[in-house]
């Protein structure tokens, strides 16, 4: 599971506010419902387990930064400190609820999607969003030519994976899901924090590849590349994010 290790959650809460805040879409092709049990997988901060919580769900978090889970739990939620791939529960929850997580799996995805299956009661729903195929593509190849500038192949240090359409569907359904809805939605995003932020927050595995000495000079040079792409007419920067959004079930038929 290739997780950025150093998730600091002020300084997310500070820099990605924007990722809770453009999760209305996922929210509602979950449609929480009062008295239902939810699992958040990969909660962060508790933003959005919260929303759920206010809907009058019963949720349980789980996330593997240790940070993220402390900071959730002081705003009093039910959070437990795991790994996405060895979800221990079973056929105990309405719905597995996850945004803005999965892209961070590289290695393991069977096991994580085998184990909300698992945790899904009969007819219970997996909803989620990642990024999906395209997703970051300009600031990936932003990131690889100025590391590969600098005498590094970054090819291995990508810690991102974005599957296509047909490609996750065929996997939730290797795990019995059937797959209801499953959309590829192109969603320029808007970086308020700016770009050099957006890389220092989430491509940690990329950039600590490099020198410390070099990799404030690095970022100025991918930010010299993308510009033309990416920095709209006053100055503000966009990261051209591609959500994969779904909504998949287990069978109502299914034993556990
Ligand atoms: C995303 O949400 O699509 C994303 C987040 C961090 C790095 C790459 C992509």
């Amino acid at each position: 599971m290739a997780v950025n290790p150093n998730w600091d959650p002020e300084r997310y809460a500070r820099d990605a506010a924007f990722v809770p805040a453009l999760a209305a879409p996922v929210v509602a092709w979950l449609a929480p419902e009062p008295g239902e049990r939810i699992l958040d997988l990969g909660c962060g901060d508790g933003t959005l387990s919260l929303e759920l919580v206010a809907a009058g769900a019963t949720v349980v978090g789980i996330d593997s930064s240790p940070e993220m889970v402390r900071r959730a739990r002081a705003r009093g939620l039910d959070v437990r400190e795991m790994d996405a791939r060895e979800l221990p529960f079973v056929a105990e929850f309405d719905a597995v609820f996850s945004n803005a997580v999965l892209h961070w799996i590289r290695d393991g995805m069977d096991a994580v999607i085998q184990g909300v299956a698992r945790a899904l009661r009969p007819g219970g729903r997996f909803v989620g969003e990642m990024g999906g195929f395209g997703n970051v593509a300009a600031i990936a190849t932003g990131l690889l030519a100025v590391l590969a500038r600098h005498g590094i192949d970054g090819r291995p240090l990508v810690p991102w994976t974005f599957p296509s359409p047909p490609r996750w569907r065929e996997r939730l359904e290797r795990h019995g899901l059937e797959v209801e809805r499953l959309e590829l939605v192109p969603r320029p995003t808007r970086l308020d924090a700016g770009l050099r932020a957006w890389l220092e927050l989430f491509a940690g595995p990329m950039l600590t590849a490099l020198p410390q000495d070099e990799r404030d000079q690095a970022i100025a040079e991918v930010e010299e590349l993308l510009a033309p792409a990416l920095r709209d007419e006053d100055g503000r920067w966009w990261a051209d994010y591609v959500r994969l959004r779904f909504r998949a079930r287990r069978p109502a038929t299914a034993g556990s």
